[in-house]
């Protein structure tokens, strides 16, 4: 047997840098001699090793998963594994995956997702790693795999033909079990636990109809299984359900640029009650009623406020986080509830601690990301269905809940606007430039807005205490509108600037007011404050959410 077992020389990769959701690059990138390989060696030399462990290991099925999976398994053969619990075609969702984890009590998992961006030889590919709480790495991880990136010389591998993956079951490759699984089962046995099916079952027969776009990607079958089989949708509900490996030629980005189909349905004669969408690994969603789209922001906020219709969490929320970026409506929601809020920077690996220590149940992301303590990442079906158990429950549409959410909680306007595959330079100019001046902005006018506070946001976690410095300049302004600016950490090429625009207006205000135009000051002070323009060369936004 060790006859097959190769160790085999490589240099160490550039860049091999995990950002705010793993290692994202380029598929060509990827698919380089030894770049899957050098990562994964990395992978396990930082942990430990894999020795005598269990790994999950699924992706989104995008072009090169089928692959790097195969790489993977003969990988952790040669560096003796027990065990590799692997979703059948190499498939898995995200929240799918950190639900095997922990379920399994595996030792962590590999996850093979550029998440919501295109797929593809010519687009993206990535690779990340979660640990045994099924959730993303931490930052002490991450940095010991970027460390260990640096220095690797060798990586071991066996001389094995492709595992037949399309078969469920288990099968040897060396000493290592292959653990071919269903990739549906499980997770919604898990949905099945949370919410009140029955009710959501009577609802659809009563002729509720929604639609649901897989846009391609993972949640296909997911969606099928929940909502046509297991609750009684009507067949078609589910659309674009097959995972194709380029998703269609398309962003698998649940927003309204990249699902703008949908949005067209829900905002025209023919329009559903309730329509959703999905991205590329399954962990975001956008939410819609007839007539109206739900900001990420305010489904948090929502959701907060309604969790408890659902078994699941009928005994009541423990505590909320967003995201600093995120708008503040799930704060109030807080506030009304008398549970703490916590403000964590970008990327979900910063909610991980607070779930496990118990501190709150609800967390969620501007960026279409809501999950709960059910797994450890967001979890864009669970989302839906949270959503239908509250529809059954309140018996109500969607615009109505959000009119009675903004009377009694407010309304937060929000709006982000992208400047993507900006050069770096320009990028990084703009945001020092906002750095040198945090000290003199208090007390300055922007067009309308005077600014109260300005800050770089650092975060002390407070179960473990460890500090992330530089996660976005924050400007707040007296009348509690606010302006943030980050550089992405996910994007591929260039950088990407993202500009964070929020205005508050109170229970008795105009909810009703148009967006963009409730957040027309803001958005000069944006432009005022940063000189977006003259650092990007850009006079608009390349996407606006
Ligand atoms: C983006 C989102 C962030 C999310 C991440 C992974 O990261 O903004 O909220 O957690 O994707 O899905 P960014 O590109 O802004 O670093
Ligand atoms: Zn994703």
């Amino acid at each position: 047997m060790t006859d097959r077992i190769h160790t085999v020389p490589t240099e160490p990769f550039d860049g091999q840098k995990p950002g705010t959701s793993g290692l994202r690059k380029k598929t060509r990138v990827f698919m380089q001699p030894r770049y899957v390989e050098a990562f994964t060696q990395s992978i396990f030399d930082a942990i430990g090793g894999v020795a005598g462990k269990t790994l999950v290991l699924g992706g989104d099925g995008r072009y090169f998963n089928d692959r790097a999976a195969q790489v993977i398994l003969r990988m952790a053969a040669a560096n003796g594994a027990a065990r590799m619990i692997v979703g059948q075609g190499a498939l898995l969702s995200t929240p799918a995956a950190s639900n095997l984890i922990r379920r399994r009590g595996a030792d962590g998992g590999i996850i093979l997702s550029a998440s919501h961006n295109p797929g593809g030889e010519d687009e993206d590919f990535g690779m990340k790693f979660n640990g045994p709480n099924g959730g993303p790495a931490s930052e002490t991880v991450t940095d010991a795999i970027f460390e260990r990136t640096r220095t690797i010389r060798e990586y071991r591998i066996m001389d094995a033909q492709d595992v037949d993956l399309s078969r469920l079951g288990e099968v040897r490759l060396g000493d290592t079990v292959v653990e071919v699984v269903d990739p549906v089962a499980d997770y919604a046995d898990l949905m099945a636990q949370l919410f009140d099916f029955a009710a959501i079952r009577s609802m659809f027969a009563r002729g509720f109809a929604m639609r649901f776009d897989a846009m391609h990607a993972v949640t296909g079958p997911y969606a099928r299984e929940l909502l046509e089989n297991r609750l009684g949708a009507a067949p078609g509900t589910v659309v674009n359900a097959t995972p194709l490996p380029d998703f269609g030629g398309g962003h698998p980005d649940p927003n309204p640029v990249w699902a703008s189909d949908l949005v067209d349905l829900m905002m025209g004669p023919n329009a559903p009650d309730f329509a959703a969408a999905s991205d590329g690994d399954g962990d975001r969603n956008m939410i819609l009623g007839r007539g109206i789209y739900v900001t990420p922001s305010d489904s948090l906020a929502v959701l907060a406020a309604n969790a408890t219709h659902a078994p699941g969490y009928a005994r009541g929320l423990a505590g909320v986080a967003r995201s600093m970026p995120t708008s503040r409506a799930a704060d109030r929601v807080a506030a009304a509830l008398g549970i703490e809020a916590y403000e964590t920077p970008t990327g979900w690996k910063f909610f991980g601690n607070l779930l496990d220590a118990g501190r709150v149940t609800l967390c969620g992301e501007e960026s279409a990301g809501t999950g709960s303590d059910h797994v450890r990442e967001k979890d864009g079906l669970w989302a839906v269905l949270l959503w239908l158990n509250i529809l059954a429950a309140r018996d109500q549409p969607v615009d109505a809940i959000m009119t009675d959410h903004w009377a009694r909680f407010g309304r937060d306007f929000y709006s982000r606007h992208d400047y993507e595959a900006v050069p770096t330079e320009r990028a990084n100019a703009l945001i020092d430039r906002l750095r040198g001046m945090l000290e003199f902005l208090p007390g300055q006018k922007f067009g309308e807005l005077t600014v109260a506070q300005a800050d770089d946001f650092s975060y002390v976690d407070p179960v473990d205490g460890s500090v992330s410095q530089r996660q976005g300049i924050r400007v707040l302004f007296t009348d509690d509108s606010r302006v943030v600016f980050r550089l992405s950490g996910t994007g591929t090429e260039g950088a990407t600037l993202r500009v964070y625009l929020e205005r508050h207006a109170g229970p008795h205000a105009d909810h009703a007011q148009d967006p963009d135009q409730a957040l027309g000051p803001v958005i000069a002070a944006a432009e005022a404050v940063a000189q977006i323009r003259e650092h990007t060369g850009r006079d608009r936004p390349d996407v606006t959410t």
